[in-house]
This record gives structure tokens, sequence and C-alpha cells, in this order.
């Protein structure tokens, strides 16, 4: 695995005001995109931390995020049903999918209710087509939003998984999740991962405090052992994080202090006037 660019570490107060940044950021990521080629593809992350992000993009970044030129990846799913409450898909679409103006042909799941999953994972790669080496063309993705496990795995690459080690597959299937749920799991590579403009994790809470500590110390090569410390980009691996989260973070990590100053008003708002959206 090449050695990624030293990561960027920004921290918030609270998990709300870590979700609200990393809401802006993608829409400035959005506009860039569409303005250089028109169109957004954005992965995004399952789990429970994502979901304040979604409802916020879905309630306050309905009109900035051009989502009818948006296309909508996963970057794992479990192997139910994507009405089953333990669906990536379903918790995406309910918190973001159905609120927002994307074309369903626009919205790509993981199939977790295919069997064999190896069938459901073949037919996700058929999709995304051949992921370009960096030499041989431009990144699959635009943005991938990810989170990580307590055990350092981050969308369902897991610790010392085999799957870790797919080096020319963009999706796999993963017999088994050390992590709950324990289901069979279909999971985007560290290739697919990294064929991508920029990564974004959002990572909150105490619980995770540890373990993110070891993954920033593990860098800058990573380790199999903590899974999220091997995910690379072309451009760069954004940490957006809450105080909690970022407790045991190596100070000599760059830390994007949470602004002190009168709230800001997102730019767009000032354009308008009073803040539509409350301030961090
Ligand atoms: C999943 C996710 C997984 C998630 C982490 C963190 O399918 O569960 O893709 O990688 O991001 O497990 O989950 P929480 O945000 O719920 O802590």
């Amino acid at each position: 695995m090449d050695r990624g660019v030293a990561p960027e570490v920004r921290v918030y107060a609270n998990p709300s005001a870590a979700s609200a940044a990393l809401a802006r950021h993608l829409v400035r990521r959005a506009g860039e995109s569409i303005r250089a080629r028109g169109q957004f593809s954005l992965v995004l992350s399952g789990g429970k931390t994502p979901q304040a992000l979604y409802r916020r993009l879905a309630r306050y970044d309905r009109t900035r995020v051009p989502w009818r030129r948006t296309e909508v990846f996963f970057g794992d799913e479990r192997c139910i049903g994507p009405r089953s409450a333990e669906s990536n898909y379903r918790a995406a679409s309910d918190s973001l999918l159905s609120r927002i103006p994307v074309p369903r042909r626009h919205v790509h799941r993981l199939e977790g209710e295919l069997r064999p999953p190896t069938r459901a994972a073949e037919r996700y790669a058929e999709l995304l087509g051949a992921i370009p080496a960096p030499e041989d063309g431009p990144p699959r993705f635009d943005l991938v939003l990810l989170g990580i496990g307590g055990d350092g795995h981050t969308a369902s690459l897991f610790p010392n998984s085999p799957a870790l080690r797919a080096r020319t597959r963009s999706v796999v299937a993963v017999a088994r999740s050390p992590d709950a749920p324990f289901l069979p799991r279909l999971t985007l590579t560290y290739p697919a991962l990294a064929s991508s403009r920029e990564v974004c994790f959002l990572v909150a809470g105490a619980e995770k405090a540890d373990v993110l500590g070891k993954i920033l110390r593990s860098l800058p090569n990573g380790t199999p052992r903590y899974p999220a410390s091997l995910v690379r980009s072309r451009g760069s691996v954004v940490w957006f994080l809450d105080r909690a989260a970022a407790s045991k973070v190596p100070t000599s990590f760059t830390t994007t202090p949470p602004s002190r100053q009168a709230p800001r008003l997102h730019r767009a708002d000032r354009r308008r006037g009073p803040a539509t959206r409350p301030a961090e």
C-alpha cells in the first residue's frame, strides 16, 4: 500500500458541529465537481454516525447540493433486504435519499438481498466499471464518506480480513462481520476507495477515541490491524471529529480548533440574511 499523504484532522466541539462542518464541506465539493465535470459522485457511509449528517443535508442543503446531477453509491452493505432496519441503504434512504431530489436511477445500492453475496459483489463491480489506476484515468468517485468501528474497521473492511488483500476487485463479499450486526457484508475494497478525489471520515464519541488514536499513530504506513489506517485517496483524507473522539489524537496532527468567534453564518446564509441553518 503506497504511503498516503498526511491526513487532515479537524476537531469540533460536538457531533452536531462536526456533522455541520462536513455538510458544508460536502456542499463545497459538490459545487466544485459540478463546475469541473458536470456531475458529483458521492459514496455514502453506513452505521449510525452519519445519520445526523444525512438529516442535515436533507434539511438545510436540499437546494445547495446539485442532487439531480449527483450519483450516489454505498461503501458497504449488510447482506439483508433494503427494507431491513439494519440496511445501510434503508438508513440513508430514510434520513436523506427520500428527502432530496436525487433521481432514483442515480442511487446505486448494494443488493444485500442477493444470494450468494458474491453475486451481488460482482454485479456492483460491473455497475462501477473499471477502476482506473491513477496513471490511467480520473478517479471513480469525487467524495467518499466513511466511519470507523471500535476495532478500527471502515466500510466492511475488518481487521486482518482477506478483503483487505483485494488488489484487483472493487467490491467483495465478507463472509461474516465480527462487528454487530453479525451478518455477511458487501464492501468496496481499498482500490475502489482510493479511486476518489477525497475521503472524509466522520467520527464521534469517546468510545472511538482509543482506536482513533491508534489509527492515526500508525500512519503514514497504516496497519491491517486497524483497516481504516490503510484507506487512501488520490486527493486528501480528512477526519471530521468531535472533541470526545479526538481526545487521544496525537498532538502532532493538524487540528483545526472549532471556531471561537461568534458563530459563523454559512456563506450562502449571509447572502440570505439570517441564518437558515443553526450555527455550529
Ligand atoms: C456499517 C458501516 C461501518 C460503520 C462503522 C461505524 O455498515 O456499519 O459501514 O463501517 O461506519 O461501524 O458505525 P457507527 O457510526 O454506527 O459507530
